[in-house]
């Protein structure tokens, strides 16, 4: 077999790219080891930023999106048992955020490659790159019958997520890994409610963090910090509703819904980059290359990033034979991937209860939740990384 470009993994980075790539008339092949089904299921986080929004809707996927996802103009910041509206479009100028779940997106991505007649070979084992420093990489896998395959191309695409096979094909010695695990986790719940907030409500409180966020008038979201060691059997529901009650009361009449709760899951929490992001012939994009925790919800927005980056960049070589901007492609997307680092791990330091942590260090926090929501400048600062900063485009 022999394609242009070679993408491994069908998440929102791999699909999104390959969308992207044919718009350009540039052919690929998606290589992914799970089913349709599983990845259709998958529940991950589920704020749009508004590049992403608006590249989904540029690039012809964005229809189900607009009438099914739901716009936000504003965030909430709970302390002190009160809460707090960051007015997002008010102090950026007008950008926003859109609640729209990852898996509707994956949904939509892989309709539309189908549709147009795209490759993706689901169920596919044993993933191994070969020969990324020459110009012919191969991708060697077995594919869902169990015939070994090749698969030539002119470069390879790494987005096969954090646990993938692309990133440790990079030798060590020719990459530098940057790590933060933080002490906590997060419980997360869906719950057949409706809702008890018409924006996402960032809870800090002295029992811990907690999160309420939506998926459709029917459907809550929620997450609570927690132990990054708890299985989901330690939060019976009745617990799970307690904590949620008690970091979320106030004096303001705040009241959560409760209802069926129908999923129960911990994700652990940690910071990740990888330096560079390519290697020869192979570019990594999305959690292959970086992780953030989701209290910044910027996983899927930095996946969007990278690939709307490296279609730039692979669609000026077949354009035009221009090479420059390919060998940019990590530096350029490891300016928006650090930023979004940072803020990530300064809004997850800002909402949580760090174990070891002292009163002093309880003050300062409070200090500075009041601080971002009471000067117009700081709060300017969380909303504009918050809605994502504009695409820097070279
Ligand atoms: N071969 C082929 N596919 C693989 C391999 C492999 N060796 N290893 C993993 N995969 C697949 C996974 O099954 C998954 O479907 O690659 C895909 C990677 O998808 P994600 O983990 O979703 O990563 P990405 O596309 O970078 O999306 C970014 O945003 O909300 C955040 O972390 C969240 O998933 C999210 C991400
Ligand atoms: C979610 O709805 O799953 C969600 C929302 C905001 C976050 C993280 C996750 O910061």
């Amino acid at each position: 077999m022999r394609t242009q470009v070679g993408i491994i993994g069908a998440g929102p980075a791999g699909l999104l790219l390959a969308h992207l790539l044919q718009l350009r008339g540039i052919e690929s092949v998606v290589l992914e080891t799970r089913s349709r089904e599983e990845i259709e299921a998958t529940l991950r986080a589920g704020v749009l930023e508004q590049g992403t929004v608006d590249l989904l809707n540029e690039s012809g996927v964005g229809e189900r999106m607009r009438r099914e996802g739901m716009p936000h103009e504003g965030v909430i910041l709970r302390f002190g048992g009160r809460s707090h509206r960051i007015h997002l479009s008010e102090l950026t100028g007008g950008r926003s955020i859109m609640v729209y779940a990852q898996h509707e997106v994956i949904r939509d991505l892989v309709k539309a490659r189908l549709e147009r007649g795209g490759t993706i070979l689901f169920g596919v084992k044993d993933v191994s790159l070969l020969d990324l420093d020459t110009p012919l990489p191969k991708i060697r896998f077995h594919d869902a019958g169990g015939a070994t395959r090749e698969l030539a191309c002119d470069y390879v695409a790494g987005c096969d997520g954090f646990h993938g096979v692309s990133r440790p094909s990079i030798p060590s010695r020719m990459r530098r890994e940057f790590t933060r695990i933080y002490p906590f986790g997060w419980l997360g719940i869906l719950v057949e409610a409706p809702p008890a907030t018409e924006e996402l409500i960032y809870a800090y409180h002295e029992r811990g963090f907690a999160l309420v966020s939506t998926r459709s008038p029917q459907v809550q979201r929620l997450y609570a910090q927690c132990n990054p060691q708890d299985q989901a059997g330690a939060w019976p529901d009745a617990r799970v509703w307690e904590e949620l009650h008690a970091r979320l009361a106030g004096s303001d009449g705040f009241k959560l819904t409760e209802g069926r709760i129908f999923q129960k899951g911990v994700i652990a929490m940690r910071s990740f980059v990888v330096e560079p992001m390519q290697h020869g012939r192979l570019f990594l994009a999305g959690d292959a290359a970086h992780i953030v925790p989701p209290t910044g919800a910027k996983g899927l927005n930095l996946a969007a990033a990278d690939v709307r980056t490296l279609a730039r960049a692979l669609g000026a070589f077949y354009a035009s034979g221009r090479s420059d901007l390919l060998e940019r492609y990590s530096e350029t997307a490891l300016r928006r991937v650090w930023r979004a680092e940072h803020f990530s791990w300064w809004m997850t330091s800002m909402l949580h209860r760090f174990h070891d942590e002292s009163p002093f260090h309880h003050r300062l926090q409070l200090s500075q939740l009041q601080y971002v929501t009471g000067s117009r400048a700081a709060a300017t600062m969380l909303a504009e990384n918050y809605v994502g900063l504009p695409f820097e485009d070279n």
